[in-house]
């Protein structure tokens, strides 16, 4: 095997012997219904077979319909892909998960997952409006659950056997700690936004040294403006050594030994992302020491999704 496809086939196992989670990991973060099935199709078609999901992105039934058709086509069984959904924040009381869970994996059309998050730690005012606000437009929140009651809620569907793993989204480590302490089944991965203009250093230390996969998602910083993808410094070790700066961004964020989320729309960038070869260690260097320090999507201030129009 080349160097260049031990980065594309990378898998890096979860604790509790659930498995492994390949590090290449596809979102589907993807607001328009037939762009979610043709994206899907073509991640995997390219070879990515981890595929990140969640209730909030009102998807779960475009997303199982493209994995069924792709896993047919291309003769791919079930077990060769690690699927993720999220359970979302109105749904945080224990007696809504069991509830949740199912109604996810009847969309995706799954008899099991391989990994369920907390999408964020905010437990918000229960029931099907997704984005509960008040008369002045402020979320209305939950106070009569706590995280660690949800908590146990996804232990329990870990001891049923039809969830393979859990863990939590948009967490801070000063929220993981205590959860961590408390936690009959530790989580498995954390799944916060990182790039490196926003390594999460203390973040990813504390999970290397528990054995937590961190989840790095919009590591090309989203595609917006003035981020990590328009670095010069990203520019200039693209050219030095042949490949596109977000191939770059993403063979970084592998060998500095995270996973990875990122959402390519057409195949032709599918194709692309995927193709990663290893940086020369100098090259990662370079990348650890850039200044520039900024966060993309504030959700894990509101739990109010960053990336997500208001209303959508
Ligand atoms: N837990 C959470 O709260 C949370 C929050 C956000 C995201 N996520 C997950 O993480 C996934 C990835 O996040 P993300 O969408 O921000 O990832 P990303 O890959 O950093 O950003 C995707 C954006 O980058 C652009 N892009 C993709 N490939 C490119 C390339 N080769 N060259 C130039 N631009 C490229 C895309 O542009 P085009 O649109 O033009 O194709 C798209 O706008 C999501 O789909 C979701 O599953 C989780």
């Amino acid at each position: 095997m080349t160097e260049s496809s031990d980065l594309r086939m990378k898998r890096i196992p979860l604790n509790h012997r659930a498995g492994q989670i390949p590090a290449l990991g596809f979102g589907t973060l993807i607001p328009d219904a037939a762009a979610t099935i043709s994206a899907t199709k073509d991640a995997l078609q390219v070879g990515f077979r981890h595929f990140d999901c969640a209730e909030r992105y009102r998807n779960e039934r475009e997303v199982g319909e493209a994995l069924k058709a792709g896993l047919a086509a291309g003769g791919i069984a079930r077990e060769d892909i690690f699927v993720t959904t999220k359970l979302w924040n109105t749904n945080h009381r224990p007696e809504r998960v069991g509830p949740a869970f199912e109604g996810s994996l009847g969309r995706l059309g799954l008899a099991y997952l391989d990994l369920y998050l907390i999408h964020t730690p905010f437990a918000f005012q229960p029931g099907d409006e997704q984005d509960p606000r008040d008369q002045n437009g402020n979320i209305i929140y939950d106070d009569g659950v706590t995280l660690i009651d949800t908590w146990r809620a996804l232990e329990s569907l870990v001891d049923h056997g039809t969830c393979k793993a859990i863990g939590l989204s948009d967490i801070t480590l000063e929220q993981l700690l205590p959860l961590y302490d408390s936690a009959r089944v530790k989580p498995s991965v954390v799944q916060v936004e990182s790039h490196p203009y926003l390594p999460e250093t203390e973040l990813l230390e504390f999970c290397r040294q528990k054995g937590i996969v961190f989840l790095a998602f919009a590591p090309l910083g989203h595609g917006v403006g003035a981020g990590p993808l328009v670095d010069p410094v990203i520019s200039a070790i693209a050219a030095r050594v042949g490949q596109t700066p977000a191939q770059v961004l993403l063979a970084w964020a592998v060998q500095r030994g995270t996973a990875l989320l990122t959402t390519p729309k057409t195949a032709a960038r599918a194709r692309e992302n995927f193709n990663i070869s290893s940086l020369p260690t100098d090259a990662l260097d370079e990348i650890n020491q850039i200044q520039t320090r900024r966060r993309l999507n504030d959700v894990v201030k509101t739990g109010s999704p960053g990336f997500i129009a208001r209303g959508a």
